[in-house]
């Protein structure tokens, strides 16, 4: 019997190989909320996935995010998010992940995001590191804000009462940038090998979160809410770096949510724009 990180691994690589399929023959989005994408493929792949979860672990409970998982009294939970990133798949922009994630009595267990795409799988194991296709991989040096390179992602529910312009503009203005890759768990797993140096999310769900929590702090970085607390995985949101910059990054945020900009944002001129 495999252990559960070999099983999660070939799950994801199945599922992966079945998103590729679906994403060279290109798919139609249909609506689940105002913005918010399902494919066939989210579908397909959560199937798969939960056809396997189920066959080796009958016991476990499953919450996934098109609805196909079950509770169950046991207390081992797997976090599964069958595509991250449907509207990048569903315009052909080529990011996303399929994403696992193992809970035991509250406690993430392991996690793992696999790129079809790029062909990367990064993986994790609670107390053994973080990995990237079998090598080790730790959170960047970056000691200070100025010096760092940012993403962050905006929701497609309820996006008309989203505040994260504020903090994107103010992230910008005071770092070397800010990314919006459109799949948070390849977001979090490039913070854990050190392509950023930090991400944050209003918003997020637990699938989208589970995996790449625990390879942030395996990798060695840290994950809390926007004001510095204990980050939980029904949070719903998420601030992660690498630890250096953790304090600086809570100190701006904390100014934001007080209504006190460092930097303004630039007025519009009617002119602007033209020769
Ligand atoms: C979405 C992506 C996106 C993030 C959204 C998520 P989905 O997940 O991770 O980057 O900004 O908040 O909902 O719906 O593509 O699985
Ligand atoms: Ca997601
Ligand atoms: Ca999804």
């Amino acid at each position: 019997m495999p252990s559960p990180i070999e099983s999660a691994i070939e799950i994801a690589h199945e599922a992966g190989s079945l998103l590729r399929q679906y994403f060279e023959r290109r798919v139609r989005f249909e609506l689940k909320g105002d913005f918010d994408l399902v494919t066939e493929a989210d579908r397909a792949s959560e199937h798969l996935i939960i056809g396997r979860l189920k066959a080796l672990y009958p016991d476990h409970a499953i919450l996934a995010e098109e609805g196909g998982g079950f509770e169950k009294a046991s207390g081992y939970r797997w976090y599964v998010d069958p595509l991250d990133g449907t509207t990048n798949f569903a315009h052909a922009y080529p990011v996303y992940n399929v994403t696992l994630a193992l809970e035991k009595d509250g406690e993430l267990i392991l996690g793992v995001i696999f790129d079809p795409n790029r062909d990367e799988l990064f993986t994790a194991e609670k107390g053994s590191g973080a990995y990237l296709n079998g090598r080790r991989i730790h959170v960047s040096k970056a000691p200070v804000l100025n010096e760092s390179l940012f993403s962050t992602g905006f929701p497609s529910r309820r996006r008309h009462l989203d505040v994260n312009i504020h903090f994107y503009h103010q992230l910008a203005m005071a770092s070397h940038g800010v990314r919006r890759c459109g799949a948070a768990a390849v977001d979090l797993a490039y913070v854990a090998c050190g392509r950023l140096d930090g991400f944050w999310e209003f918003g997020l769900s637990p699938w989208d979160m589970a995996a790449g929590k625990l390879l942030v702090e395996e990798a060695g970085g840290v994950c809390t809410d926007m004001k510095g607390q204990p980050h939980r995985l029904t949070g719903p949101h998420i601030l992660t770096d690498n630890g250096l910059i953790h304090g600086e990054i809570v100190s701006l945020f904390e100014e934001i949510f007080r209504g006190r900009y460092r930097y303004a944002m630039p007025s519009i001129r009617p002119e602007a724009g033209s020769d």
